[in-house]
């Protein structure tokens, strides 16, 4: 194959129809004669339902109905876990009965021939409560807390090491719980036709959207279709399928007519997940020269009653440094709230802020420069799972990304920079996350003009799906871009995994390029077969693929494109393929990406204003689809860093578990003037081992990594060590 589509910057091919608003969200879908769905949410925090005032509202203008636990169709809420789903525990039942698990539990829905007119009704609606008061505070004492199934590892003896270490530290980490809040609300649309029913809904994972709904309803799988083409952002709010998915479903089956739901933004604060609350201990034990001779790290995570949420907050911890004696454990705090879930770079995004902001305090209790500490401390191999890496870059990443940032610039000691009154700051962290790779397949059509059409029932929720397929789907074809054409976002197309966990790339792609080949090899045999075509009965083995042309090995004639072998017979070739990684490589394998960030900041000494000015991240992550949309991925997640390093907080009022800050002008983000010159450089990876793409995945990295570089280089300002995020000025005055 002579042509290269893979690594190439092209544009986004749905740009277009994304910045004229042809791209069409879930929303958008309106059908003729839909009615509108609010949803009431519970006001107290625990406990149960006692009277409904539904008379006066089901009065009111333009209403249709009132559900309620007391009128809404029994669900059968079959068993269906999809891989997404927490593996213990139940989901929430919605309106079938009279509990409220937790503040803002969906309690009852007015559908209403307009939004105005549900809206009205919603807000008229009394409900009384019997309350008592929830457990919210994962630090309080009487929670109970449970031991969520193999989550504790260990090797050597960690405890007895930090102890006796010549030097050691051993200190506590906090990050606030944090909501998803992308652009786009969660919506859905939901249309019945007899017992089939469509869904035009927000999702990150339609075929598990499909299997879930269909599990609640107890409806044949084929039975529900779900379309989402296009995302406004997610980052994992939109990976399961929650609450109000059902209730669009329901009340569009109680009313015979089509629903559409929207959650408001403070609903969204609800039950759609959230990062969970963690409190983390970190001791560190090293040798004076800087070798770690013991790590512990626990960690306790938030989940809520009815469900154990786990993420992977202590595993990175486990083959991230060599050191011969590390015990991580994780624990969960089981709260009145509802499901935490994944929100950009899950599990390690928290558990490496704690880790690399322990590293940062070794650095300096040891007076070695953190990178130095990082080098000092580089494994050869996993040392938890006790196999080779497929392939780490985490020195290169440090050397590249420190020579851009320009590192040696750097005075070691806190307070020692200044821009006129300014402190300012530089701080390092490394980042790393698992190279995932699920089970996908994918279809390919080739059609008689020349086009090849491609499907598979991923999503896009910004990172560049489409373009990134499209890439992959015109290199292993052989066609220029423009003569492929990308679709995602049906249910029905081939199934896919999650868009989640940076795997979309390693997954979704190389199914498209077993579709490819197996598209192709369908298009030699035809011709083969075909007594008009010059190498009729010859052997497949004798022709090869080039620019989308086939023609015998060696051969110099322009051979068959595409369209011609299609034209022969008159039937389009469709192939479809799948992939997953190969379990004895698997094996064989510790398969990870690293990165190293680094950020400036500068600060007000008299008022505690704190600046990001710079963050260069410089990464390992095998083979680049695309540097444009990585990098854009990459900038994407350092804003999400700087969020989670400065901003994002979700405060429950600890009577009622109530959110607080349940809009954007509390629940604080960074907006264009909070974010710097941001830079993502990639070193040149080869990985061999993780996927035929040789990718390991881009996404969740770009969040980690972020938020302990900026708390690091907030040390390294002031001289003040913050172990909270996040932080805020009264901490560093
Ligand atoms: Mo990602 S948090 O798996 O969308």
């Amino acid at each position: 194959m002579n042509v290269s589509f893979i690594g190439k910057p092209l544009t986004r091919v749905d740009g277009g129809a994304k910045v004229t608003g042809a791209a069409r969200y879930a929303a958008d879908f309106n059908q003729p004669g839909q009615l509108y769905a609010v949803i009431v949410s519970a006001t107290v925090g625990l406990g149960r339902v006692t009277e409904i005032a539904s008379t006066e509202v089901e009065r009111m203008p333009g209403v249709v109905a009132l559900i309620t636990y007391r009128n809404a169709q029994k669900l059968p809420y079959l068993p269906h876990k999809g891989v997404i789903d927490p593996a213990v525990g139940e989901r929430l039942h919605v309106l079938q009965d009279d509990q409220v698990h937790f503040y803002g539990q969906p309690v009852a829905i007015v559908v209403a021939d307009n939004l105005d007119h549900a809206e009205r009704a919603a807000a008229a609606l009394r409900i009384t409560y019997v309350a008592k008061r929830p457990l919210v505070d994962h630090a309080d004492r009487i929670i109970e807390r449970i031991a969520p199934k193999s989550s504790d590892g260990s090797r050597g003896d960690a405890d007895v090491a930090v102890t006796q270490a010549p030097v050691m530290i051993d200190e506590t980490y906090e990050i606030a719980r944090e909501n998803h809040n992308p652009m786009e609300p969660h919506a859905t649309i939901a249309a019945w036709s007899g017992d089939r029913l469509t869904l035009w809904s927000k999702s990150q994972y339609l075929v598990n959207e499909q299997a879930e709904i269909a599990a609640v309803f107890g409806l044949p799988v084929e039975n529900v279709e779900v379309i989402c083409p296009f995302i406004g952002g997610a980052f994992g709010t939109s990976l399961r399928t929650w609450p109000h998915v059902t209730l669009a479903a329901l009340a569009a089956r109680q009313t015979g007519r089509t629903v559409k739901l929207v959650l408001t933004r403070k609903q969204m604060f609800f039950t759609t997940g959230h990062r969970p609350r963690t409190l983390q201990r970190i001791a560190l034990g090293a040798t004076p020269n800087g070798k770690l001779t013991g790590v512990i790290h626990e960690g306790t995570g938030e989940t809520s009653r009815y469900e154990q949420f786990t993420e992977a907050l202590t595993a990175a911890t486990a083959y991230l440094y060599s050191c011969p004696n590390v015990r991580t454990q994780y624990r969960l705090a089981q709260l009145d709230t509802s499901t935490p879930n994944h929100m950009r770079g899950p599990g390690e995004a928290s558990g490496i802020f704690a880790l690399e902001s322990a590293m940062d305090e070794l650095s300096y209790k040891l007076g070695i420069d953190p990178i130095e500490l990082r080098r000092r401390n580089e494994p050869r191999r996993d040392e938890a799972e006790n196999k080779p890496f497929s392939s780490r870059s985490l020195m290169q990443c440090y050397e590249f990304g420190s020579e851009r940032f320009g590192w040696a610039r750097r005075t070691p000691e806190p307070r020692s920079m200044r821009d006129g009154r300014l402190l300012i700051g530089l701080g390092a962290a490394t980042a790393t996350y698992p190279a995932y790779h699920a089970p996908a397949s994918a279809r390919v059509r080739l059609l008689a003009d020349g086009l090849a059409e491609v499907e598979a029932a991923a999503s896009d929720m910004g990172p560049g799906t489409y373009t990134s397929m499209t890439q992959v789907a015109a290199e292993f074809l052989g066609l220029p871009p423009e003569q492929v054409r990308f679709s995602l976002g049906q249910s029905a197309y081939p199934q896919t995994p999650s868009h989640g966990g940076s795997w979309t790339m390693a997954s979704v792609g190389s199914a498209i390029r077993a579709a490819c080949v197996e598209a192709q090899a369908q298009a030699a045999s035809r011709v083969v077969a075909d007594s008009g075509s010059p190498v009729f009965e010859g052997s497949v083995d004798d022709l090869e693929w080039s620019e989308g042309r086939l023609r015998r090995r060696g051969d110099a004639s322009p051979g068959m494109s595409y369209r011609d072998i299609i034209a022969r017979t008159g039937t389009p070739v469709e192939a479809e393929g799948s992939a997953q990684r190969d379990p004895e490589v698997a094996e064989r394998y510790s398969m990870h990406s690293f990165g190293a960030v680094f950020a400036e900041v500068a600060i007000d000494p008299d008022v505690g204003t704190i600046r990001v000015r710079r963050i260069v991240g410089a990464y390992g992550i095998g083979r680049v689809v695309n540097p444009l949309l990585a990098r854009s991925q990459c900038t994407g997640g350092m804003i999400g860093g700087i969020g989670m390093a400065l901003m994002e907080r979700t405060v429950l009022d600890p009577r009622d578990g109530r959110p607080v800050n349940a809009h954007m002008a509390d629940y604080l983000m960074p907006v264009n003037l909070d974010i710097p010159k941001l830079e993502a450089l990639f070193v040149d990876e080869v990985d061999p081992h993780v996927n035929p793409l040789g990718v390991k995945g881009l996404g969740e990295i770009a969040l980690v990594g972020t938020a302990p570089a900026i708390a690091n280089a907030v040390f390294h300002a002031t001289g003040k060590r913050v172990r909270s995020l996040p932080i805020h000025i009264e901490d560093v005055l």
